[in-house]
Formats: structure tokens, sequence, C-alpha cells
């Protein structure tokens, strides 16, 4: 019993007490603040890829998605009751924690999701790892922004590292220590 409690937790991290207050008075609560954050699994995959798709002009496949899973990587999304608005995924092993895609469907950006998810996954990867690695594409302005904002510091710069429309981009490495 204890078991399927604590899975049941894990799976799904809401505030209940934030759902209640919402239904009675629904001006009280951001929006933002009422965001589920749940792991993600194989039927969340049509609306995570068509997000995938619209995001980045060299998406992955459902077979990297489904790698993650079988990997048992942290892979979560962000949903406003069943529709799903992001989605994020991160691998942890020996105290290291790397941050592998984060992606908010276009017409939810800008409202504080990015940031909600980055959070979630900071506080997951809290006790179980170190640092916090993450790479980005210099041209991604909104993303290094978030980034850094949230604390997170440049290391480095991996050349050529991502494909791009005239060959390739460099990619650079940012990193965050948890205490
Ligand atoms: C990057 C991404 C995940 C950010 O998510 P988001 O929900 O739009 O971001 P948020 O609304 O949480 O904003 C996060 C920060 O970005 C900043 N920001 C928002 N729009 C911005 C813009 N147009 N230019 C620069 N900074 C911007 C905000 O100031 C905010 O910082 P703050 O919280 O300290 O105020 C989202 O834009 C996305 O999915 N992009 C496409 C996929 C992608 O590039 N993923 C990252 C790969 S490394």
């Amino acid at each position: 019993m204890r078991g399927l409690l604590d899975q049941i937790k894990n799976a799904l991290v809401y505030d209940a007490d934030k759902e209640f207050y919402a239904k009675l008075f629904p001006d009280s609560v951001p929006r933002i603040d009422l965001l589920r954050m749940r792991k993600m699994n194989e039927s969340d995959l049509p609306e995570v890829l068509a997000i995938e798709r619209q995001n980045y002009p060299f998406p992955w496949e459902q077979d990297i998605f489904t790698d993650c899973f079988k990997a048992g990587y942290s892979c979560w999304v962000c949903e406003e009751e069943d529709k799903v608005l992001g989605y994020c995924l991160m691998s942890i092993a020996v105290g290291e924690a790397h941050v592998l895609n984060i992606s908010v469907d276009p017409a939810e950006q800008k409202q504080g999701i990015g940031r909600k998810m980055l959070e979630h996954l900071l506080s997951v990867a809290k006790g179980r790892a170190e640092t916090v690695f993450l790479e980005v594409r210099p041209s991604n302005p909104r993303a290094l922004t978030l980034y850094q904002n949230m604390g997170f510091n440049e290391i480095g710069i991996r050349k050529d590292y991502y494909p791009a429309e005239n060959g390739r981009e460099d990619a650079i490495m940012l990193a965050m220590q948890l205490f």
C-alpha cells in the first residue's frame, strides 16, 4: 500500500489545496499554479511530438523519447486538465543531472511554463545530483535568458555540437551547482 501511495505521489505533482481554492474562488489562484507536472508516458507522445516538431528544425523522433523511457530518465509533461502544454527530460547518474530537452507549446510560451518545468527538474535533481548541466544554441536567446536567470553559469562551448541549416552550430554549455 505504501509503495502504491509513493508511486502516485511520484507520478503526479500538484497542490490539491490550490485546486480546491481555485474551484471555490476561480480568480484567487494564478493559472501557472494550477498546471500539473506529471510523468510522461507513451500515450503522451502524439501531443509531445506535435510540440517537438513545431519547436525544433531538427526534432527528436519518437524512438528517442522511448529510449529515454527505457533508460529510466526523468521524463515529465506539464499539463492543464488533459492538455499537454510542455515537456522536459533529464538524466541523472553518478551525481550529475543533464537536462536533455525542455519545450513549451509555441502558443503557451512566455507565460512562465518553461521556468516552472525547469524548477521542477531542479527539485527532482536535488539530493540525487550535485551538478545540473545543459546545452543551448547561441541562437536561442530566450532559453539562454531563462537558464541564466535561474542561476546557470556558462562553463564552456562545444564546437559544432548541433546540426544547423548551414552546417553545424556550437553549443553553450551551462551548469548549476546544487547544494
Ligand atoms: C525555451 C522555452 C522552454 C522557455 O519556455 P517559456 O515558457 O517560453 O519561458 P518562460 O515564460 O518561463 O520565461 C522564462 C524566461 O525567459 C525570458 N523570456 C521570455 N521571452 C523571452 C524573449 N522573447 N527573449 C528573451 N527572454 C525571454 C523571461 O524573461 C523569463 O525569465 P524570468 O522568468 O526570469 O522573467 C520555450 O521558449 C521553448 O519551448 N522554446 C523552444 C524549444 C527550445 O528552444 N527549448 C530549449 C532548448 S535548449
